[in-house]
């Protein structure tokens, strides 16, 4: 078997796994309650979620639940009213849901590069790629390091173009002391099974300007007005084409639940986090992905390492029963996007490429657990 090729480790086997799904233990019984009464699909329990969430994170914004961190960066993209042919700018280092639904939608996609302490979207790289058809910026704040904002801000707000932030790992993260959530015209998270905590799966989408909410909500639900419809109201035109990308309230009972115990979620995560750091960053061989910056505030999804010799470490800690991996690669890799790479060139992300990988960083990992993976990795890398 070729160091690449290290098949998912097994729940049985005794170490240390690289993801584990976050549910509430109340949620056991909470489920079970749901299950048996009327609604299941969105109800009630939704607008409770989407009303604890905006409190927490996005408090001057309208905040929409929906079926997954897809489904919210495909409806902002919509209400951000990008059309066919318009050109957004996007990073080329993400999970391919950031961009797939840009396809969706004939968008044109600008691939920008990466920074190399960051992995984010690198501001110079998005400077160059702007023209007069550039309708909006969409960057991800990678492993839950928020990107540069006050530039993108300012590039946005020269260029009259919208800015989306997919947050689906930075739930938690903090900009200049704010959550992220509230900064920018749409942010979108994720709740799918390995993100701080989840919903099964599900998403939330933040809108900036609140008259765009009655618009979020009907295309969430085929383009219908909901309210209206349950109000008994059936004669309902739809005058615009809309999705099923509703949270049902199984998913929003989960959500409420963690919701509720994410202080002491985030807590933990950054506890591993400044381990991971303290003991790596003595180590010039060990780069670790963050860039120090005071104004940011880490929402300690991943913990992400840059290492010459990536695929011997990630093999001699498999040997010790620790998973590592990469988790998202870059995406002009894939066949889907290679009309919007041709002949374009990512020097950071090659750099990094293959000497980047992502340590283990959830509830179950201890200090303990983090001191010895980075006793490792600072044995072995060269
Ligand atoms: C950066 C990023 N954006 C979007 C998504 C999509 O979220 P979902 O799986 O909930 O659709 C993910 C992960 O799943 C992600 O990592």
């Amino acid at each position: 078997m070729s160091f690449k090729d290290l098949p998912i480790m097994q729940d049985k086997k005794k170490g240390v796994l690289l993801f584990y799904p976050y549910v509430s233990k109340k949620s056991g019984l909470n489920v079970k309650k749901k299950l048996a009464g009327r609604w299941l699909g969105q109800g009630p329990m939704v607008d409770k979620f989407e009303n604890e969430f905006r409190k927490k994170f996005a408090k001057n914004c309208s905040v929409i639940a929906t079926g997954s961190g897809t489904d919210s960066l495909h409806l902002a993209y919509i209400l951000a009213g990008l059309k066919k042919g318009d050109e957004v700018i996007t990073t080329i280092f993400t999970c391919t849901a950031t961009n797939i639904p840009m396809l969706y939608m004939g968008l044109k996609i600008k691939f920008a590069d990466i920074e190399i302490e960051t992995m984010n979207i690198s501001v110079q790289s998005v400077k160059k790629l702007i023209t007069k058809k550039t309708k909006a910026i969409v960057c991800v704040h990678y492993g839950g390091l928020p990107c540069d904002m006050d530039e993108l801000r300012s590039i946005a707000k020269k260029n009259n173009i919208i800015l989306i932030e997919d947050a689906a790992h930075a739930l938690g993260a903090k900009y200049k002391g704010k959550t992220i959530g509230g900064l920018s015209d749409f942010s979108t998270f994720s709740f799918q099974a390995i993100k701080h905590f989840t919903t099964g799966d599900g998403g939330i989408l933040t809108i900036k300007n609140k008259k765009l909410e009655d618009k979020a909500k009907r295309i969430r639900w085929f383009g219908i007005d909901r309210k209206k419809k349950q109000q008994g109201i059936w004669k309902n035109d739809v005058h615009e084409v809309g999705y099923k990308y509703q949270m049902t309230d199984i998913a929003a009972t989960m959500g409420c639940d963690s919701l509720r115990e994410f202080n002491q979620i985030i807590k933990h995560r950054k506890k591993i986090y400044k381990t991971y750091l303290n003991e790596l960053s003595k180590n010039k061989k060990v780069k670790c992905i963050h860039d120090y910056d005071k104004k940011k505030s880490h929402g300690a999804w991943l913990f992400t390492i840059s290492i010459n010799n990536k695929d011997f470490v990630q093999r001699k800690l498999r040997d010790h029963n620790i998973e590592t991996n990469q988790v998202h690669f870059r995406n002009d890799r894939y066949s889907i996007f290679k009309k919007y790479v041709k002949g374009k060139k990512f020097p950071n992300m090659d750099y990094l490429e293959n000497r980047y990988l992502v340590l283990p960083l959830h509830h179950k990992v201890t200090v303990k657990d983090a001191k010895y993976i980075s006793e490792l990795v600072n044995k072995y890398a060269k």
